[in-house]
């Protein structure tokens, strides 16, 4: 595909856009930046309203969960950082990433036809490899949340990962010919104003279904590492975004933070 058939400016994907505000805000496209995220929270702590974007073709300083880099290549992904102002409490905060992994699942298996599935809490695997990360980064007022930053980095193109990545990576272009990033980008603007405005109205009980549906995590087995470690199956995810897992002892436990591996992906046999 060439560069135009597949460009990102504005004027490629405002007149496709099926949202009442979702990417209707102000949108910031630029060539390289360093980080979307970092850049759309300046937008926010300035006044940007819900729904205005930032997004590249590719970041100097991308970043991962963890304080990890973000491997960003040219044209290779979509870059994209999205302000949310949601009418939700600051517990609830941790749902908005299980929103938007599952309106990304949706625009990609929406757009593409793969079985992109949401291994919990932010990552989207294809085939067993890691597809998209999502990092939140969240401002807080007196009076609760200010704003959530929400980025997401989607492999699209063909790209040479770094080596400690090539077994655990994969990308849209390792299945097929890709479509345009803007196709992706609307479906996915679309589906999460959706997933939002559900979370704002009834809580994540009404997503609850079709998260089920695309989760790779809950009805497997997991391993939970961290302050505690231990094996279990993930059943569940209750109303704050915890993971319920049944250990081996038949006891339900919480997970909020953590590492949890998941049998068969991202290299967990
Ligand atoms: C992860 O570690 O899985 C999360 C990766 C998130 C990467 C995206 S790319 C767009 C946005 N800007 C960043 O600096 N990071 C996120």
């Amino acid at each position: 595909m060439s560069d135009h058939q597949d460009s990102l400016a504005a004027s490629t994907w405002l007149p496709l856009l099926t949202t009442r505000y979702m990417g209707r805000g102000q949108a910031e496209v630029l060539q390289e930046a360093t980080s979307t995220n970092t850049l759309l929270k300046q937008m926010a702590l300035s006044g940007a309203p819900a729904g205005s974007l930032c997004l590249c073709e590719s970041q100097t300083a991308g970043k991962g969960r963890l304080g990890r880099i973000w491997h960003s290549p040219a044209g290779q992904g979509l870059w994209l950082s999205v302000l949310l102002r949601p009418r939700i409490q600051p517990e609830q905060a941790p749902l908005v990433t299980l929103c938007a992994a599952l309106a990304m699942a949706q625009a990609v298996n929406e757009t593409t036809g793969l079985d992109a599935r949401i291994k919990w809490p932010n990552d989207l695997v294809l085939e067993g490899k890691k597809l998209c990360g999502i990092l939140l980064e969240i401002g807080f007022a007196a009076s609760g949340i200010d704003y959530i930053v929400v980025g997401t980095g989607l492999n699209v193109g063909r790209s040479a990962y770094p080596a400690e990545l090539a077994h655990q990576a994969t990308s849209i272009a390792d299945h097929m010919t890709p479509p345009p990033r803007r196709e992706l980008l609307v479906r996915y603007l679309a589906a999460l104003e959706e997933t939002i405005t559900r979370l704002e109205n009834d809580g994540f009980a009404a997503l609850a279904e079709a998260y089920r549906a695309r989760s790779c995590t809950l009805g497997s087995m997991v391993k939970v590492s961290g302050s505690e470690e231990f094996t279990g199956v993930a059943e569940d995810i209750d109303e704050t975004g915890g993971l319920l897992v049944r250990d081996q002892t038949s006891v339900l436990r919480r997970v909020l933070a953590g590492d949890v591996s998941v049998r068969g992906v991202m290299g967990y046999v």
